[in-house]
């Protein structure tokens, strides 16, 4: 019988089990790397404190973010084709995230369609990501499906109007034919032509964003925030919640680590909006200090990618259950009885 997974091993799993190009693609960063390297050592720039004798018997991790309630502040991060980690892909994820109380967010180059995470995991608390295409029609006609099947919000990703520039991809030919994405069949469908990339809208702006928030009847979160300012602006034309988020390093390589943009993020927009934040997250003490730094939530990228590779769905489910372990465990330990409630000063910069 294989060990038991850990938060440790279970990358080193997942790279013996994906196809070496595909490994690329999801483990790769831009330029030269170093936001992808710095997001991970950001998070330990923060010293959790030790407080004790604080009385507390089990550490409530229910919070509320954009309306939705979510059992742990965790998230699986929208992430595109995943049936290439596993070939259970979405749905297995799905699945996994419902057994270990974890939200969802579906990418909109996902394998899955919206109603197949639906039928996996009806309770599943899920948000629908989109990536606006150039026929706008067509990206109407995506949210729709993504509402019918009962996702709660949308998540507008801004950072990627164009892919950024990331040698590890440039090895690999890694695009997806056309018929094997459910959003990709729908533009072929509709006559738009272009690889999965090629067919995302690069002039997506404020006024957009502003068309979606007044006519959608589900909040809108924006995903790729780093600066307080544009927290501002978004938050001035309708979003409800950002995502303080870097891609996992994969747009603009250089750019701040997310644990080092949070705390001014958060000061600047106080109640305006719900932050939840992303990128470099591998450990539960990672969680205790993004939400002591103000998120609400916290998004896990590659970490649940390399339990679904690594074991399906078990895999998947084993890595979000450590991560809301360790997450209760650090809490516990820093003195603190809800994630809903984490002060800043429960952490310490060094
Ligand atoms: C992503 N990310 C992403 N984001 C998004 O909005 N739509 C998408 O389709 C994808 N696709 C995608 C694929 C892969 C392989 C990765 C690794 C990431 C970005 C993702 O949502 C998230 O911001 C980062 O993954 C967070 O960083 P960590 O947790 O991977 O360090
Ligand atoms: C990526 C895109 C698809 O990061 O979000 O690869």
């Amino acid at each position: 019988m294989a060990a038991p997974l850990t938060l440790s091993d279970v990358e080193q799993r997942a790279a013996e089990r994906i196809e070496p190009a595909w490994h690329d693609y999801f483990a790769g960063g831009a330029g030269r790397e170093r936001t992808l390297r710095e997001n991970e050592e950001a998070w330990t720039r923060y010293r959790p404190r030790q407080r004790v004798l604080a009385g507390i018997e089990r550490v409530d991790l229910r919070t509320t973010v954009v309306g939705l309630d979510l059992a742990t502040p965790l998230l699986v991060a929208p992430a595109a084709y995943q049936r290439k980690a596993d070939p259970g892909g979405e749905v297995s994820m799905a699945r996994a995230c419902a057994a270990a109380g974890a939200g969802l967010c579906l990418s909109t180059f996902s394998h899955a369609a919206p109603f197949e995470i639906a039928e996996a995991a009806p309770d599943l608390p899920r948000l629908w990501q989109v990536y606006v295409f150039r026929d706008r029609g067509i990206t109407d006609e995506l949210i729709a499906r993504a509402l019918d099947a009962g996702f709660a919000a949308v998540v507008l990703t801004v950072d990627l109007p164009v892919l950024g520039s990331r040698d590890r991809e440039r090895r690999h030919s890694w695009h997806l034919p056309a018929d094997e994405l459910p959003a990709m069949r729908l533009a072929r469908e509709r006559g738009l032509g272009g690889d999965d990339l090629e067919v995302i809208d690069p002039t997506v702006d404020l006024a957009y964003l502003e068309r979606l928030s007044t006519t959608l009847p589900v909040p809108v979160v924006v995903k790729g925030v780093l600066e307080p300012e544009d927290a501002l602006r978004v938050a001035e034309h309708g979003a409800r919640g950002i995502v303080v988020s870097n891609h996992g390093g994969r747009q603009l390589d250089g750019v701040v680590p997310t644990a080092e943009a949070l705390p001014g993020i958060v000061d600047a927009v106080g109640d305006r909006l719900d932050v939840l934040v992303d990128s470099g997250i591998r450990r539960g003490v990672d969680v205790a200090v993004a939400l002591a730094l103000g998120a609400r939530a916290v998004l896990a990228g590659r970490l649940p990618l390399w339990g679904l590779a690594a074991g399906g769905e078990e895999g998947a489910r084993t890595v979000l259950e450590l991560l809301r372990d360790e997450t209760a465990t650090a809490l516990h330990l820093m003195g603190v009885a809800a994630a809903s409630a984490v002060p800043r000063d429960a952490v310490r910069r060094e």
